[in-house]
């Protein structure tokens, strides 16, 4: 009935979210509002490392990739779990470290980390850090001689992958600002170079070839690309990789067209891949890691907003204006990306008609969507936009000083607040 398993509808007729009436939340908490389902985020979680338990024996971790939500209750309910953190910034790294995060579980990621971000997760004991380039590695080595430590690292490498995905998210392409290229011949170079390093180790390679991907394919090949150039390494080099980070990526239920490719069967197969390659080229199994975001927390989350005012144009439209818009999601400005919208209060009713759902933001861009299906909405109706779990909140911004939306967790019918709704206070907290 609805794009993700959370949602449901009561008998008053309104939409629920992990047993929870969306109505009322809206008037308990006030909108907009973030609404997370917490047991459909473990759920996920759980298909993913039981998917690598089934398929590759458990030689393998999840590393939760915060880029698509993150803050301290999620760093502590990924804890929770036992799996791992993909971390890219400054700020993602410090929420884990507050969260007591086990900070060895932790992947420090970024295409342009200062030294004061690589400092940080040196201090802080991060696991493994991705490197993306040649200075970053060379500021490596510096630091971790200054400090006195051996970091463990891997290379990001571009694999040469077209994922049939969105331009913009597309990242394994040879024309990427992120890794070192495998056909030019620089990641092989790189590796040498980090070989010849002291106070770092070369324990994996990473690649990510983009995002929201239906295919299995894609995967597939990269998994082999990159299984080829860990025998490449050891064939030439007589070093053998041990750790094989395949990114994340997996395209979740936006809309009721899309099909997406359930985990388990993803796993499955990049594992018959692996396993083969290896045998083919005689190499130990490596320790696998994904870093899933999206699949894991987008169709757990929901936005709810009022409807303020309903403006029909004849002939060309019908804009329904929300009490939000691109500072909570930033996602229809960016990539055009399709969402479901239900009016939460009307959620039994059929949908008749056709909106542009409008923000509050004074950029005529500033859109939830365009040609949504939707109930009759009028002012005052809570309207509710699904699978808003991922790079909603963690994209969300304060232009034109809006303070951003509070975030619930909901589980078992019960809710509580995992992140404040900021306030015009908070909006001047900054300025001098
Ligand atoms: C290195 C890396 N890993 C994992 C992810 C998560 O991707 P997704 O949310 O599509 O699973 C990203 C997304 O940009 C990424 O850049």
């Amino acid at each position: 009935m609805f794009v993700s398993d959370a949602l449901d509808i009561n008998s008053q007729g309104n939409l629920t979210i992990g047993g929870a009436d969306t109505v009322a939340l809206a008037k308990e908490y006030g909108t907009p509002l973030y609404v997370m389902d917490e047991e459909l985020i473990r759920t996920n979680l759980r298909r993913f490392h039981t998917s690598i338990d089934k398929a590759y024996g458990g030689r393998g971790m999840v590393c939760y990739a915060g880029k698509a939500f993150t803050c301290l209750e999620m760093c502590r309910l990924v804890a929770s779990e036992g799996d791992g953190l993909d971390a890219v910034s400054i700020g993602e790294l410090y929420t884990a470290v507050k969260a007591g995060f086990p900070m060895e579980k932790v992947g420090f990621h970024g295409n342009n980390k200062t030294d004061e971000e690589l400092a940080y997760a040196l201090d802080n004991g991060v696991g493994h850090i991705i490197v993306d380039n040649i200075s970053e590695l060379k500021r490596l080595e510096v630091l971790c001689a200054q400090k006195g430590v051996k970091a463990q690292i891997m290379f990001r490498i571009k694999p040469g992958i077209d994922a049939h995905t969105h331009k913009a998210v597309m990242t394994g392409q040879i024309d990427s600002k992120f890794g070192f290229a495998l056909e030019t011949g620089e990641a092989f170079e790189a590796v040498k170079e980090a070989l010849a390093c002291e106070n770092t180790e070369l324990v994996g390679l990473h690649c990510h070839i983009g995002s929201q991907i239906f295919d299995i394919t894609p995967f597939e090949e990269a998994a082999r690309v990159m299984t080829g150039f860990i025998a490449k390494i050891r064939n030439e080099l007589g070093y053998e990789i041990k750790c094989l980070d395949l990114g994340g990526g997996f395209g979740i239920k936006y809309l009721e067209s899309h099909d997406p490719v359930p985990f388990e069967e993803y796993m499955e197969r990049v594992s018959v891949v692996v396993k083969t390659e290896c045998e083919k080229h005689g190499l130990e199994l490596p320790f696998i890691i994904i870093e899933p975001g999206r699949s894991i927390v987008a169709p757990a989350g929901i936005t709810l907003y009022t409807v303020g005012a309903r403006k029909e144009i004849p002939g060309v439209r019908t804009y329904i204006s929300v009490d939000g818009g691109m500072t909570d999601n930033p996602r229809y400005i960016l990539y055009q990306s399709e969402y479901e919208a239900v009016v939460a209060n009307k959620a039994s009713q059929e949908r008749t008609e056709k909106v542009t759902i409008a923000g509050k933001c004074c950029e005529s861009g500033d859109l939830i969507g365009e040609g949504m299906s939707l109930q009759h909405a009028e002012s005052g109706d809570i309207l509710a936009v699904l699978a808003t779990g991922a790079y909603n909140y963690s994209m969300s911004s304060n232009y034109n000083r809006i303070p951003k939306p509070a975030v619930v967790f909901v589980s078992g019918g019960k809710s509580r607040v995992v992140v404040k709704r900021e306030t015009p206070e908070d909006i001047i907290r900054s300025d001098v």
